[in-house]
């Protein structure tokens, strides 16, 4: 979810409808704003994107000083309706909330108890009303808002307006992220990433864990999570994420396809040379004493970690083991100091990755982030960043973040064999030079993109899609797989490939769709038999391959690479492709798919 918060004399509809559009991609199943002027309430919800809220609130203006609050939802308690869109209101107050508040069914209980009537289903509803029961016994609103918060368990960005206090915006932080900005007009916004801000603020303070206060036209009262008093730490807002535009293609999935070739040529910028990588934001002795890396993160960026630990194994010759952020934080694992800590994520906010990251800080092990947003909660928390610069990434499904993580995560690697001496000084400058020649190969050939749009339509049905590669290409094949479930609501699974036999194949048959990825200089002959024996048993077959294969029923030429690394990259093209425009045949929505949300950050 997102949420925004202005205070100021502008007209604070437009400014919340423009900063919820920034957010939208957090979550787009309705949003809402509620805008308190003149010691009165204006509030509008609608379902589904944006649009139909701006389409509502078209009549609706204000031209004096206001403070207003909007919300974008991904819903997770309660169906997505109006009811349950935020802002949340009580008797004289409104809320929204990112995050969830986890023993809000023991508050409900005791307040329904009361006699309080609940509107919604949410989790949230129960901090406005609650802030009201607090505030009936007490003189003073910050008091009543600080007693509110310490009844709350979970994770929480909260904005709150209330009737007695016309010029404040209450909030309070924890676990979810939220900034505030200012500028020389005495105006205040307040959001969950930098983003909608720019254009508007000059400096922001982020929040940190456990912060709460108010802030009004002329202060701004934080207070950490001792209740103690503390000043705003005000940094410059960077204005270099300029919110990014389609570009005369269809959907913003097309263009980040289209644009990995120079995304990635901006991540190897500066790093890599004839005769190594540099990180000049590494410090060499963040690897001092390590003797094993874990990975950890979710959904692409696990893939990403997947990729990774072939490469760190194969090339640094160091022990890697890769986990589900989710699994990792409740599975008691081991933590060893001799361990480094590696997260990967797009957005450096996602939930379950940034506990993962909290929970090896606290157990002493040093931290790198991967990432792709500057300034994000992960980066402003670990000990060392290496960032992605694939530029802002708006499609849900990610394309181009991924692209440039497997990137990095491939110079990393020939840094640590520098480091730890794994390999020889020829061996990595053949390296470097295929590192420096992805640009080239990830370049999107028409004639391959008009050969997947033709093709695709023989792909809208069947029961189901098995996407198959080994070595590495399994983890290509499980993105394969992840990108065609998230656009196309087609079911989709990514397999190793000598794995099939050992169940899968059961499922063979005309209507079971087989893409199988066949590298020429890896396993080849290994990974051919294995998509034999799913053709013997009649499963539709298309191979993506620069050696055509009889047994295929439709066959997507991949160029001749001169290297397995490079063929990942052409093939992950294909893949990418190859969604896109199944999804466009079925008429979904690309760039914002169904129950999805771009960053999702509750547990
Ligand atoms: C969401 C997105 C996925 C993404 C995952 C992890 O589920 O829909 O596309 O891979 O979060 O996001 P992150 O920002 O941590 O890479």
């Amino acid at each position: 979810c997102g949420i925004v918060g202005y205070i100021g004399q502008k007209n604070t509809k437009e400014i919340l409808l423009e900063g919820l559009k920034e957010l939208e991609y957090r979550g787009y199943d309705s949003a809402g704003i509620a805008v308190l002027s003149n010691g009165v309430f204006n509030s509008f919800k609608a379902t589904g994107k944006l649009v139909n809220l701006e389409e509502k609130t078209k009549d609706f203006t204000t031209d004096k000083f206001a403070v207003g609050i909007g919300h974008t939802r991904w819903a997770t308690h309660g169906k997505p309706t109006e009811l349950n869109a935020h802002p949340h209101v009580g008797q004289n107050s409104y809320v929204v909330h990112n995050g969830i508040i986890e023993n809000y069914a023991e508050l409900k209980k005791e307040l329904v108890n009361d006699g309080v009537t609940f509107l919604s289903q949410t989790d949230t509803e129960v901090i406005v009303h609650q802030f009201e029961k607090n505030l009936k016994n007490s003189t003073n609103t910050l008091e009543a808002f600080k007693k509110t918060i310490s009844e709350l368990e979970g994770a929480y960005a909260i904005l709150l307006v209330t009737k007695g206090e016309k010029d404040k915006i209450f909030f309070a932080k924890q676990g979810s992220p939220m900034l505030v900005g200012i500028n020389d007009e005495n105006e205040k916004y307040f959001a969950s990433s930098d983003t909608p801000l720019i254009g508007h603020a000059t400096e922001v303070n982020y929040f940190e864990d456990g912060d709460y206060g108010y802030v009004s036209s002329e202060e701004i009262v934080i207070y950490d999570k001792n209740g103690k008093k503390k000043e705003p730490r005000f940094v410059k807002l960077d204005t270099n994420k300029l919110s990014a535009q389609k570009d005369g293609y269809r959907f913003f999935m097309e263009k980040e396809i289209y644009e990995q070739s120079s995304v990635i040529a901006d991540t190897l910028l500066g790093r890599v040379t004839e005769k190594e990588v540099i990180f000049e934001e590494l410090d060499s002795q963040l690897f001092d004493g390590i003797n094993e890396i874990k990975l950890c993160a979710c959904g692409t960026s696990y893939h990403a970690a997947l990729t990774a630990s072939y490469m760190f194994e194969r090339y640094s010759k160091v022990k890697t083991s890769v986990e589900i952020a989710s699994e990792f934080r409740y599975r008691e694992p081991i933590m060893t100091a001799d361990t480094l800590f590696v997260v990967i994520s797009q957005s450096g906010e996602t939930a379950d990755t940034l506990e993962t990251l909290k929970m090896a800080k606290n157990a002493g092990l040093k931290t790198l982030v991967i990432c792709n947003v500057d300034n994000s909660s992960m980066v402003r928390l670990a000990d060392a960043t290496i960032l992605t610069r694939a530029g802002v990434e708006k499609g849900v499904a990610s394309t181009k973040a991924f692209a440039t993580q497997v990137t990095v995560f491939w110079m990393l690697s020939l840094y640590l064999a520098q480091l730890k001496q794994s390999l020889m000084q020829e061996s990595i400058e053949k390296q470097l030079e295929l590192l420096r020649s992805i640009p080239a190969c990830v370049k999107v050939e028409e004639s391959m993109h008009e050969r997947i749009k033709r093709l695709s339509k023989r792909y809208l049905h069947g029961h189901g899609f098995f996407f198959i590669g080994r070595d590495i290409f399994f983890p290509l094949a499980l993105e394969g797989a992840l990108k065609l479930k998230e656009i196309s609501y087609l079911h989709a699974e990514g397999y190793p490939s000598g794995e099939m036999k050992h169940g899968p194949i059961a499922l063979a048959d005309p209507e079971l769709f087989t893409i199988a990825l066949l590298p020429e200089h890896l396993l080849y002959e290994k990974s051919r038999s294995n998509v034999e024996e799913l053709s013997a048993r009649d499963s539709t077959i298309c191979a993506i391959s620069p050696i055509e294969f009889d047994k295929a029923d439709d066959f997507i030429e991949t160029k001749n690479q001169k290297d397995y690394m490079l063929e990942f990259f052409e093939m992950m093209v294909a893949v990418q492709l190859l969604s896109l425009e199944i999804s466009v045949r079925l008429g979904n929505d690309v760039d914002m798919p169904r129950n999805l949300a771009k960053s999702v950050t509750v547990e």
